[in-house]
């Protein structure tokens, strides 16, 4: 899944290069390419299928010129998570009516990439014997609202557990109440599952998807495939697979793993993976002067040089015209910054 904005990042990340096209730690790999090259590990490479937006067609195939024409799936507008993983549940049916599948962001940073490839091989094995939605948690390390949460039963089988609730993106309450609990893992958003049991999901918990689909199913694979997505999309609900699937589905399992996982999702997750000095403060592309200032996250598209007196838990980025200063404990709000920015100016 490579179509989302990745507006909680802004000003690195933007509507025209959101961050799975950047590369964030100078290695030479966007978070796109080393997510491929991640996968091509552990599946053939022909058997991976970017979904993405008209608009990110060019950049992908830039950054993936091994990609066949057929491996991108292009999709008209912004529907979320759920749209865009029927999209490509429906094409995989069309050539592999008995397929498992691993859906996955493709802007998460994995540390362990050994144990990623044990966990994906254990899971597709689990979901190819199971009709189950399998999900990849993470032993959480704060109460963050950004993720879905995933209630942990005892119910286990090779290391597997039947879930017993998933609740998407909880206010700080709830998210502080999980994490206390040690019930609550985070959901990953890598899930695994065989194409028909996702398929009788969609029938289930988002119907007017699935019907949708089902009504153009002998189109996909097949040259009129664009054409019905053009018209189907638009008519499709903005709802991500966690609202739509996973919090109302009773076939729920989740394998816990520890992979160095980070979604990278904002500023203060880069912060974590970041190398940080004593006084816990990162930057990124730059030299910073740190005085009497700490637990930061300083962040300059071009090496310059940034000195910070005085500053507490603030996130200092810039991206080519745009600056943002804004305290790191409440970056969940920089999207909405994003949003009245493009409102005023
Ligand atoms: N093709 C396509 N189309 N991809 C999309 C779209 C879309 O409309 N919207 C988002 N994506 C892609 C993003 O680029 C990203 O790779 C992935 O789908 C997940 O979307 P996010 O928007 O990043 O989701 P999130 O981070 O808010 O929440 C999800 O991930 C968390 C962990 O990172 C959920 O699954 C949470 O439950 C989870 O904890
Ligand atoms: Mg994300």
């Amino acid at each position: 899944m490579s179509g989302g904005v990745g507006s909680r990042f802004w000003p690195f990340s933007k509507e025209n290069k959101p961050k799975q096209f950047l590369d964030f730690f100078g290695t030479g790999r966007s978070l796109l390419q080393s997510t491929y090259d991640r996968f091509k590990k552990v599946v053939p490479a022909e058997n991976i299928y970017i979904v993405t937006n008209d608009a990110y067609a060019e950049m992908t195939k830039k950054q993936l010129p091994e990609l066949k024409d057929n491996q991108l799936l292009l999709e008209p507008m912004r529907r979320n998570t759920a749209p865009a993983i029927a999209f490509a549940t429906y094409r995989i049916q069309a050539i592999n009516p008995n397929a498992n599948i691993i859906v996955a962001p493709s802007d998460h940073l994995i540390m362990k990439e050994d144990q990623f490839e044990v966990d994906m091989i254990k899971g597709l094995e689990f979901v190819s014997e199971n009709p189950v939605l399998l999900t990849l948690g993470i032993t959480p390390s704060r109460p963050e609202t950004g993720y879905g949460y995933i209630q942990v039963t005892d119910k286990e089988k090779d290391g597997i557990h039947k879930v017993k609730a998933f609740t998407e993106k909880p206010n700080i309450d709830l998210a502080t109440k999980f994490v206390e609990s040690g019930e609550f893992v985070w959901n990953s958003g890598i899930f695994l599952w065989n194409v028909n049991t996702i398929l009788d999901a969609f029938k289930i918990h988002l119907p007017e998807v699935s019907q949708r689909f089902s009504e153009g199913k002998e189109l996909f694979n097949t040259p009129s495939e664009k054409e019905f997505i053009d018209t189907c999309f638009p008519f499709c609900p903005n709802v991500s697979i966690d609202y739509g699937v996973m919090e109302k589905a009773e076939n729920v399992y989740v394998n816990i793993s520890n992979f160095g996982w980070s979604d990278l999702g904002t500023w203060g997750a880069l912060h974590e993976v970041s190398e940080r000095d004593e006084n816990n403060n990162a930057n990124l592309n730059c030299k910073t002067l740190f005085i009497e200032s700490s637990d930061n996250i300083v962040a300059m598209n071009e090496d310059k040089l940034v000195v910070l007196q005085g500053l507490e838990d603030y996130i200092v980025a810039e991206s080519d015209n745009v600056l943002l200063i804004c305290k790191k404990s409440e970056e969940q709000r920089i999207k909405h910054f994003v949003t009245d920015v493009k409102f005023r100016y």
